[in-house]
């Protein structure tokens, strides 16, 4: 039976291009009401245009669906305010957000301004605070109400945050905080009838391709991948059916989840793990001298790391 998200109203953050514009089609074409939000800056995040949010706007109105453009900066708390406001105040209600809108700044460490770290933290996790926190006010004032609430968070994080890599510390700090975060949303919402899931996608778009030079090489184009694995394994479109199910009331036990979807690949992501516990013997503090030898064991018997090439790889070979 096809998803239907009919009757139910979505924003969707950064959806002028890339994964976020497949998002809100994808959302529309099974029958949500969208808020089309986009600021339309370049990949850094500077400038403003309105094209690429009115672009997906017009997209979803000839095919038939409703949607209505927001250009407001996810970074501002009452911007944000702003944009759950027009959901409501458009189509009369709020049921899905999907927290998508992103920008990159890759530096090594010892190069990287204040600046480029506060600007990447600022759309990412600020960004997702502050959307996140006037939706669950929302919700939870209608579940209190007494009306039924099936509000839906879907949150983007980054294996740069998750498998750590190397030039994004910004970045990764920004999307590793986004998955706490999200886990610790999904229990407190839990009560109002509130998921929240974090999703993790590696797909080719600006941010891949023009934004971070060393992944550029192994995102392909559509044209190859198409003849070499018969679809295109890297399209951003890969991302938009597990947003669409997300959303749905089918989903309405998944909760604190992380979920990766490359192609037709998908990955639950386990978050940290403790190692067996070492006791001292006899029971106390450890000295520090003793902690050399017995932190070594656990680290020799620790799982080998997992790296965002080897997973791009796998998934191309
Ligand atoms: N492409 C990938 O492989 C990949 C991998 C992991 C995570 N992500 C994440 O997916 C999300 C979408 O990225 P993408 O690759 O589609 O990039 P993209 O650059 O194509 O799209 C991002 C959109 O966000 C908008 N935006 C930026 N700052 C904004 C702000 N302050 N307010 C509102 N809109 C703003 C941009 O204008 C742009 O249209 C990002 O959060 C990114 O970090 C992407």
């Amino acid at each position: 039976m096809p998803i239907s998200l009919k009757g139910k109203v979505a924003i969707v953050t950064g959806a002028g291009r890339g994964l976020g514009r497949e998002e809100a089609l994808l959302l529309a074409k099974h029958g949500a009401k969208v808020i089309v939000n986009d600021m339309g800056g370049s990949h850094d995040g500077k400038g403003e245009f309105h094209g690429p949010a009115d672009d997906v706007v017009n997209e979803i109105k000839k095919m038939g669906g409703e949607a209505a453009p927001n250009y407001e900066s996810v970074t501002s708390f009452q911007g944000a305010k702003r944009i759950i406001d027009q959901a409501i105040s458009t189509f009369g209600k709020l049921d899905i957000l999907v927290n998508n809108a992103g920008i990159l700044r890759d530096k090594m460490i010892f190069n990287m301004e204040e600046e480029e770290f506060d600007a990447v933290i600022a759309v990412h996790l600020k960004g997702t605070f502050n959307c996140t926190r006037h939706a669950c006010n929302y919700w939870r004032a209608q579940s209190k109400e007494g009306k039924p609430v099936a509000g839906r968070i879907i949150n983007t994080t980054s294996d740069a945050g998750l498998l750590y890599n190397p030039g994004q510390s910004n970045y990764g700090a920004a999307k590793a905080g986004i998955t706490a975060f999200t886990l610790i949303v999904a229990k407190e919402m839990v009560k109002y009838g509130v998921t929240a899931n974090v999703i993790v996608p590696v797909a080719r778009t600006r941010l891949t391709t023009e934004a971070t030079p060393s992944l550029a090489p192994m995102m392909g184009t559509k044209e190859d991948f198409e003849k070499k694995y018969g679809y295109d394994v890297l399209s951003p479109e890969a991302m938009a059916p597990l947003v669409v199910y997300l959303a749905s009331d089918e989903a309405k036990d998944v909760t604190g989840q992380v979920i990766r979807v490359v192609g037709g690949n998908m990955w639950l992501l386990h978050s940290w793990k403790s190692s067996e516990p070492v006791k001292r013997s006899p029971p106390g503090f450890w000295k520090p001298e003793e902690i050399g030898p017995k932190l070594k064991e656990l680290i020799a018997k620790q799982p080998p790391r997992e790296e965002l090439a080897g997973i791009i790889m796998s998934v191309l070979s």
